[in-house]
């Protein structure tokens, strides 16, 4: 028995109704804020994906106990918080484990925290996090790789959480998490705008927290004493939903996403627009359909409200079948494009110099064995592979199901012929 394997035979039309999950990225900020809380926390909508079950994991060795309830609800209790170490065999396997320094330093006074490493995405630095912990007067070094904190008291703070690439995202979501408990009021300037952003606020708030100007530059968090639990629902994964809209697209098909928020996409559907691809809301569904060629665009990605990073690989991969020459700019991680030599050999046409890529399109993909490298890289080669003629496989596929749940699944119900099956061809 070997590695699992996706083995893909293209060009089927893909029909009917996808139900969206939970977003993978706001329910792992929102977990480990459960360390904040007194009461129980119960999430609905986390997704069955293994960064949920990682960072579960690591919640688990932090003294929360973590279960799925029989309705699939996740339920998430502190009972013991003695241990305030995150450590490298655990954080190397997922960098959103970073996302536990701010909750522990807020409720536990002191965190140590393997620093990630980089990743297949390029060079991830974690001074933004750093600064927002020791301008909320922790104090915090780095020893023997681990970001080590201390903070007997944190101070609420005016602070500006900027660096060369914008906001971060994950660096927000810890500022805020710390600054839930601290003593006084927190301005975050530059803050992230991103939906996952506030979908933590809007859970914090719930458990009693005091955060407004969520979804803007300027977040104001007045700090509590303390936080209870609460009920919760996740919102719907907006990457997800847009891997969903570019499967129907590759493939001419038409489908109805079920549980899919348009108003966190609008970058993205403004540039599926300009592609030729129909997005469309009918009731409670959005249909995405595409009949016609597709025309070639300009697109960069940015932080919310632009064009996500996390959408970049999957529009690459649609943009090599437009009729001409597109160009895509990464202005949030300029090394993301691995998944151009894997797109090559399936004959996509991609030339690339810097953080910008020329996708000359072609009339067709074809089949061939590829390697995942990272999960969305691992996304847009599921979509190549679903528009190419022939057969692909796609070898590494834990990287997909690190931020997919069940993606062959739901692809197969829509008439997709995918198989995840198990050999030992690397
Ligand atoms: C989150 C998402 C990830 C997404 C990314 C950008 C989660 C679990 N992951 O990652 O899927 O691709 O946002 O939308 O939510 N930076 C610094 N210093 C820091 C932190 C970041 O310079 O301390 C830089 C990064 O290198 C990058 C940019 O800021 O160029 C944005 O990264 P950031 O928003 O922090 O990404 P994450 O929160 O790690």
């Amino acid at each position: 028995m070997g590695l699992p394997f996706f083995q893909i035979n293209g060009t089927n039309r893909l029909r009917g109704q996808v139900r969206i999950g939970g977003a993978k990225n706001a329910a792992l900020p929102i977990m480990a804020a459960s360390l904040l809380c007194e009461g129980e926390v119960i999430l609905h909508d986390v997704p069955r994906v293994a960064d949920v079950a990682f960072l579960g994991e690591l919640l688990g060795m932090l003294g929360v106990e973590v279960e799925r309830r029989p309705d699939g609800a996740l339920r998430l209790v502190v009972q013991d918080e003695m241990n305030c170490q995150a450590e490298y065999d655990i954080v190397r396997k997922m960098r959103a484990s970073i996302c536990v320094l701010g909750p522990l330093l807020a409720k536990r006074h002191k965190a140590q925290v393997a620093m990630p490493g980089g990743c297949a995405i390029g060079d991830r630095p974690v001074d933004l996090h750093i600064r927002a912990m020791r301008l909320l007067g922790a104090d915090v070094e780095l020893v023997s790789g681990d970001i080590v904190g201390k903070a007997k008291k944190l101070r609420g703070t005016e602070m500006f959480l900027g660096g060369p690439f914008g906001s971060s995202v994950l660096g927000t979501a810890n500022a805020m998490m710390a600054a839930v408990l601290a003593e006084g009021t927190t301005v975050i300037e530059m803050a992230a705008c991103e939906p996952e952003i506030v979908d933590l606020a809007d859970f914090l708030n719930k458990c009693g927290a005091s955060i407004s100007g969520q979804g803007t530059p300027r977040i104001i968090i007045e700090g509590v004493r303390e936080l209870k639990g609460c009920e919760y629902r996740i919102i719907p994964d907006r990457i997800e939903a847009g891997t969903f809209m570019v499967a129907a697209a590759i493939t001419n098909g038409e489908l109805d996403l079920e549980n899919c928020r348009l108003d966190h996409l609008l970058a993205f559907v403004d540039r599926l627009a300009a592609v030729g691809v129909q997005v469309e809301r009918k009731g409670e569904l959005v249909t995405v359909s595409s009949s016609r060629r597709l025309e070639p665009i300009e697109v960069t990605t940015q932080p919310f409200p632009g064009m996500p990073t996390d959408l970049q690989a999957q529009l690459m991969a649609l943009l090599c079948l437009a009729d001409g020459n597109s160009i895509i700019t990464e202005k949030i991680f300029p090394d993301r494009f691995l998944h151009v030599a894997e797109l090559s050999r399936m004959g996509a046409r991609l030339h690339k110099a810097g953080p910008t890529v020329i996708v000359q399109g072609v009339k067709r993909l074809v089949g061939a064995p590829v390697m995942a490298s990272d999960l969305r890289a691992s996304a847009a080669l599921v979509l190549a592979g679903l528009a190419a003629r022939g057969t692909t496989r796609i070898h590494r596929i834990y990287h997909i199901d690190r931020g997919y749940e069940r993606i062959d699944e739901k692809l197969r119900g829509v008439g997709a012929e995918i198989e995840r099956l198990e050999g030992d061809q690397e």
